[in-house]
């Protein structure tokens, strides 16, 4: 270990950190999964959906905003924590519109892989069928909104990392949906299939015209291999 290395102890094993990193990430790094939603890696953190909460010194909070500290005590996997999640994934379920048997994104996508790999195979709450739009005036781009789950990673995308800051949030609560600089048509913007906003959406959100079902179902990501599998499978050496 180096002098700005440290320990934090999750779920009763060891893990590394270093100065300045998330908790998720020096699990990531460790091969330890904590499951996620608006996380993403190259991306700054928000802390939108509450799939990573944890008690992090007895205390719930976001494993993709805190900050590790030398010595801390993670619980991660533990029913209570896990069935917090379900209800999470259930309320994403009803509040948007997903048929996932029609779905483009059916194996690549978050949301359901991570409902398989908490065990729901249908959510437990009252569906709501929203009225949600459709956005296909982009020639390379379509926005379907029915998939949205409100993560954010577009936004934090096009305004951090393509400099563009195309989307954003509009409304509250149940009403909050999904803007195009400020409520305009997707083609009306500078946005480009090549931006990264465009390749972080968890869900079949925001989909790349002409590429649909080029991998087939049953040969996608998740459908080899849980999510949070690749993590796991990590190389892990003895962190002290
Ligand atoms: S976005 Fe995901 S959860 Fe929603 S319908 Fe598509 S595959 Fe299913
Ligand atoms: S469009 Fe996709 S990336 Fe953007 S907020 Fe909705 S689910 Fe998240
Ligand atoms: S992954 Fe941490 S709050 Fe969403």
């Amino acid at each position: 270990m180096s002098d700005q290395d440290f320990l934090i102890t999750v779920d009763g094993m060891k893990v590394r950190a270093k100065r300045g990193q998330t908790i998720i990430s020096a699990c990531d790094a460790a091969g330890v999964y904590i499951p996620r939603l608006c996380h993403h890696p190259d991306l700054k953190p928000a802390g939108h959906c509450r799939l990573c909460s944890c008690y992090i010194d007895g205390r719930r909070a976001s494993a993709c905003t805190m900050p590790a500290a030398p010595g801390m005590v993670v619980v991660s996997n533990n029913e209570e924590l896990n069935n917090d999640r379900r209800v999470v994934l259930d309320m994403l379920f009803v509040e948007g519109n997903h048929f996932c048997p029609t779905c483009e994104k059916s194996g690549d996508c978050e949301l359901q892989a991570l409902a398989y790999r908490l065990g729901i195979t249908a959510p437990s709450l009252t569906y709501q069928w929203p009225k949600r739009e459709i956005d296909a005036s982009h020639p390379d781009v379509f926005i379907d909104r029915n998939t949205c789950v409100l993560c954010s990673r577009c936004i934090r995308a096009s305004r951090d990392v393509d400099g563009k800051s195309i989307f954003g949030f509009s409304g509250r609560g149940l009403g909050m949906r999904l803007n195009i600089d400020s409520e305009t048509k997707l083609s009306d913007t500078s946005f480009a299939a090549i931006d990264k906003a465009a390749k972080v959406c968890p869900v079949g959100c925001i989909v790349i015209k002409r590429t649909g079902y080029r991998t087939p179902i049953g040969r996608r990501h998740f459908d080899k291999a849980p999510i949070g599998t690749d993590i796991e499978a990590c190389e892990v050496g003895d962190p002290e």
